[in-house]
C-alpha cells in the first residue's frame, strides 16, 4: 500500500485524539472508517471469538486456534471474550492492530458478574441492600479491577426480572420486582461505566438477557417463555429501558423464545423496541452460540438462514456461533442482508470502541504496573466488606438473641458452609482465587474476644468433588456421620451458629432445581441441635429463595447472607456481633414450598381472591388444599436491631395528577438504624387488571435511637400508569390504594380518587 494512503488511513482510523471525542466526532470518524472497509473487514467486526489459548504464548497447533489467529491478523475479528490480564490482552491486541490493514482494535469482554478478583456479593444479594450508591460503588470497584486487567467490557448487569426460585440464574439478577431491578440496573451500569467510558478504569456494561429469559416455563433454564403482552411491557422490559436510559454501551440477547420467536431472531424486540422506540445506540451481542440455536429452536433452516434471521433482527455481533464469519458476506452478496444493515451494525460496534478510547490508544488498558497496584488489595476488600454488610437480611431475631456479645464464653460454629472459604465466593466468580473468602468461622473468630472459645464442626456434608470442575460436584448421600460431633459441641456451647443453604454451584447458569428445600441432612441436623441448645442462630447461605418453613418456625434467629463474596465471614460477623445493624430487605419472596412457584408479591386479584381458605373451610376460591397461598417471607421483608414504627400516613392529590405521600418513622429502640421505606400502589379498577400492589418508590432513611423521621414521596403519572397491550402508556382515572410500609405485607394504606 502506498505511503500516502497508509498515512491517510492511519489518520482516519486513529487521528490525532488528544481530547475526548464528542458523539458527533465519533460518528464522523466511524463513517469515514466504514467507507474504506472491505466487506470482509466489515463482517470481521461482527465476529466474536472465545479466547481459546493463552495469548502470552504461541498459538497451539490446532486448526481452530490457527484460524482464529489468522483471522485476528487479517482484521476479521471484532471482539474476544475470556482474554485476560494486561499482558494477555496486549498480545492479542497487537495481533489485530499491528497485522491487519486498518489496525482496528479488538474489544475484550468478560463475565464480571459480581467482581473481577475481589468478589462482591452475588447480584441478588446486592439487590437485597436496596442501596443504589452501594451497588454503584461495588460495580465501580469491579470496573477498576477489570479495566486494570486489560478487559474493556463486562457481560453484566443481568437484569432479568425473575419470579421463579427454581431458575438457577435468579441469583444473577435483582429479584422479582421490575422497579427495584430498574433501580439496580441504573446503579450497576453507572458504576461500571462511570462518567467517562474512555477512562481505562471504567468498562462497557452489557444489559442482559434481552428478553424474557427468566420466564422459562417451570423454572428450567433455557426453556420456553410464553409471556403475555402485559408481563412483557410492564414487568420484563422496564429494567432494560432503564438500562438504555442509563447509557448501557451494549446489550446481550437471550437464549429463550418469547411466544414463538427466539429472542436472537426477534426483530420486534431488537429493532422496533430497543433500537427504534428506545433509541439504543450501542450494539447487541448474541449470547453464546444463540444464533446457531435458531436451528434447534426450529426457527431457521440452516446456518445461512440463521445468520440472515439473526442479523436482520438486530443481533449485531456473533458470540461463538461461528456463523457470521462464514455466511454474512454471501448473505450480503445475495441481497438477503442489505449492506446498509451491515454498515449499521459495524458503526455501532466501532462507536463503542471509540467511546472506550481504543482508537486513541488500543493499549490504554494494558498496564502491568496498574494491574498489580489496583487488583485485589486491602482497599478493594474493604469496599467488598462494606457492600456485603448492607446485603444481609435479618429474617428472625427471637428475644433479641442477636446481636451476640463479643465476650460470649463459647460459640459452636456448625456446617460445611460455615467452614467453606470457597462457597461464599458464589458462582460466576471471574478471577476469584479459589478458597480465598473469609469463611463464617473465620469471621466469627476475627470478631470475638480472646476469651471466647470458638469451635467448628462440619455436621453435614452438602457437596464434595473437585471444585475446579464445578460440574463434578456431587451431593453426597450424607450418612450423618458428622452429627455426633456437632451435637456434642452444641450441647456444650453457649450459642450455636449453624450455616445451612446451598453450594454456590447449585445456582447460576444451568443450575435450575425442582426442589428448593435444604438438601441432604441439613434440616435433620438443625432439628437435633435445637434439642440440645435453645440459642441456635441460623446463617443462610444461598443464591435463590429457599423453602424453609420449618427453619423459620423453630430457629431463634435467622440471617440471610446469600453468597457474600471475598469478605463474607467478616461482613456476617459485623452483623452477628452488632458492628453493623442489619438493613437488608428481600428482593424475592421466600415460598413455603416449591409447589407455589412461580411466586411473586405483585400478583393479580383473580375473580376469587382469598387468604386462609383452608382454615375457613372455603373450597371454590383461589387456593391450594395442601399449602398456604402466601410464602414464608414476603418481598421487601427484613428486620433490624432497631424498632421502626410507621404512623401519620398522609396522602394528598396535588396538581396535574401528582400524589404527595408523607409518613412518620419512629425508632423506639436504643439502636440507631437504617430503614427502607417502601411505597406500593394499586389501581383498583382499570381497563386491564392491575396487580394487587406494586412497588413504585422507596427511600432509605437513618433514624436515630428514639428519633423520628418524616419521609415524603411524590408520585407522578409515570408511577401510576401502565402499558396496555399495544405498548401504549396509559393512566386511568379512578380509585388508587397508596400503601407505605416496611415490606410488601405490613403496609399502611389510604385510598384516593384521582383524575388525570
Ligand atoms: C453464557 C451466559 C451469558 C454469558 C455468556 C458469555 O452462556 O448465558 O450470560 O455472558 O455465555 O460467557
Amino acid at each position: 500500500m502506498n505511503y500516502k494512503l497508509t498515512l491517510l488511513l492511519a489518520f482516519i482510523v486513529f487521528g490525532a485524539q488528544a481530547q475526548k471525542l464528542s458523539e458527533a466526532q465519533i460518528a464522523s470518524k466511524v463513517d469515514s472508517l466504514v467507507a474504506i472497509m472491505t466487506i470482509a473487514e466489515k463482517v470481521g467486526q461482527t465476529n466474536m471469538y472465545n479466547g481459546t489459548w493463552e495469548f502470552t504464548g504461541p498459538v497451539p497447533a490446532d486448526d481452530n486456534n490457527q484460524l482464529k489467529a489468522d483471522n485476528i491478523k487479517k482484521g476479521y475479528v471484532g471482539g474476544m471474550l475470556n482474554v485476560l490480564t494486561a499482558k494477555g490482552t496486549r498480545e492479542a491486541q497487537k495481533m489485530a492492530v499491528e497485522n491487519s490493514r486498518l489496525g482496528i482494535p479488538l474489544i475484550f469482554g468478560y463475565d464480571v458478574i459480581h467482581g473481577y478478583k475481589t468478589m462482591l456479593p452475588v447480584p441478588i444479594a446486592q439487590s437485597a441492600s436496596w442501596d443504589f450508591e452501594g451497588a454503584k460503588r461495588g460495580a465501580a470497584l469491579a470496573a477498576q479491577e477489570t479495566g486494570a486487567s486489560g478487559v474493556h467490557w463486562t457481560f453484566s448487569p443481568m437484569i432479568d426480572v425473575s419470579w421463579d426460585a427454581r431458575w438457577g440464574r435468579i441469583m444473577e439478577g435483582a429479584g422479582e420486582d421490575s422497579y427495584l431491578t430498574s433501580v439496580m440496573a441504573k446503579a450497576w451500569i453507572e458504576g461500571y461505566q462511570g462518567d467517562d467510558l474512555s477512562d481505562p478504569l471504567t468498562i462497557a456494561a452489557c444489559a442482559k438477557h434481552f428478553a424474557g429469559y427468566a420466564f422459562a416455563e417451570a423454572g428450567r433454564d433455557y426453556n420456553t417463555a410464553d409471556v403475555s403482552p402485559q408481563t412483557l411491557y410492564n414487568v420484563i422490559l422496564p429494567p432494560f429501558e432503564a438500562a438504555v436510559n442509563a447509557g448501557a454501551a451494549t446489550f446481550m440477547n437471550s437464549f429463550n423464545e418469547i411466544s414463538g420467536v427466539p429472542a436472537t431472531g426477534d426483530k420486534y424486540l431488537q429493532r422496533e423496541i430497543l433500537k427504534g422506540r428506545w433509541g439504543f445506540d450501542g450494539f447487541m451481542v448474541s449470547d453464546w452460540g444463540s444464533i446457531g440455536e435458531l436451528l434447534t429452536h426450529g426457527f431457521a433452516e440452516d446456518s445461512a438462514h440463521a445468520g440472515e434471521l439473526a442479523f436482520n433482527a438486530g443481533s449485531d455481533m456473533d458470540m461463538e456461533a461461528r456463523i457470521y464469519e462464514f455466511e454474512l458476506e454471501q448473505l450480503v452478496a445475495s441481497g438477503k442482508v442489505d449492506m446498509s444493515t451491515l454498515d449499521d451494525a459495524v458503526k455501532r460496534i466501532l462507536s463503542v470502541k471509540y467511546r472506550l478510547g481504543l482508537f486513541e490508544d488500543p493499549y490504554k488498558y494494558c498496564d502491568d504496573k496498574r494491574e498489580k497496584e489496583l487488583v485485589y488489595t486491602a482497599e478493594t476488600k474493604k469496599i467488598a466488606r462494606d457492600v456485603a454488610k448492607s446485603t444481609l437480611v435479618l429474617l428472625k431475631n427471637e428475644n433479641n438473641l442477636l446481636p451476640l456479645s463479643k465476650n460470649i464464653k463459647s460459640i459452636a460454629v456448625i456446617g460445611q458452609l460455615a467452614g467453606s472459604k470457597d462457597i461464599p465466593l458464589g458462582n460466576w466468580r471471574a478471577q476469584a482465587i479459589a478458597n480465598s473468602a473469609v469463611s463464617v468461622e473465620e469471621g466469627i473468630k476475627n470478631a470475638v474476644s480472646k476469651k471466647t472459645k470458638v469451635q467448628f464442626a462440619q455436621g453435614y456434608t452438602l457437596t464434595t468433588g473437585n471444585r475446579d470442575f464445578v460440574h463434578e460436584l456431587t451431593f453426597e448421600d450424607d450418612q450423618g456421620e458428622g452429627f455426633e460431633e456437632a451435637i456434642n459441641l452444641a450441647r456444650t456451647s453457649e450459642v450455636v451458629v449453624l450455616t445451612v443453604g446451598e453450594d454456590c454451584y447449585q445456582t447460576g447458569e444451568g443450575r435450575s432445581q425442582a426442589d428448593i428445600s435444604l438438601k441432604g441432612k441439613q434440616l435433620e441436623l438443625f432439628n437435633e441441635l435445637i434439642k440440645v441448645n435453645k440459642n441456635v442462630v441460623v446463617v443462610l447461605m444461598n443464591g435463590r429463595p429457599l423453602a424453609i418453613p420449618e427453619l423459620a418456625e423453630k430457629a431463634s434467629a435467622i440471617l440471610e447472607t446469600w453468597f457474600s463474596g471475598s469478605e463474607a465471614g467478616n461482613a456476617i460477623a459485623d452483623v452477628l456481633f452488632g458492628d453493623y445493624n442489619p438493613s437488608g430487605k428481600l428482593p424475592v419472596t421466600f415460598p413455603d414450598n416449591v409447589g407455589q412457584e412461580p411466586l411473586h408479591y405483585d400478583r393479580k386479584s383473580t375473580g376469587r381472591p382469598v387468604t386462609n381458605a383452608f382454615d375457613n373451610g372455603l373450597v371454590f376460591w383461589s387456593h391450594y388444599t395442601d399449602s398456604p397461598n402466601e410464602g414464608t417471607y414476603p418481598f421487601g421483608f427484613g428486620l433490624s436491631y432497631s424498632e421502626f414504627n410507621y404512623s401519620d400516613l398522609n396522602v394528598q392529590s396535588v396538581e396535574n395528577g401528582k400524589v404527595k405521600v408523607e409518613v412518620l418513622i419512629s425508632n423506639t429502640s436504643k439502636t440507631p438504624g437504617k430503614e427502607t421505606v417502601q411505597v406500593y400502589i394499586r389501581d383498583r379498577v382499570a381497563s386491564l387488571t392491575q396487580p394487587i400492589k406494586r412497588l413504585v418508590d422507596f427511600k432509605q432513611v437513618e433514624v436515630a435511637a428514639g428519633g423520628q423521621q418524616k419521609v415524603t414521596f411524590e408520585l407522578t403519572k409515570e408511577d401510576l400508569g401502565f402499558y396496555n397491550n399495544q405498548y401504549e402508556f396509559v393512566v386511568e382515572d379512578g380509585a388508587f390504594d397508596i400503601m407505605v410500609g416496611t415490606n410488601s405485607m405490613d403496609l399502611m394504606k389510604e385510598t384516593i380518587n384521582l383524575t388525570f
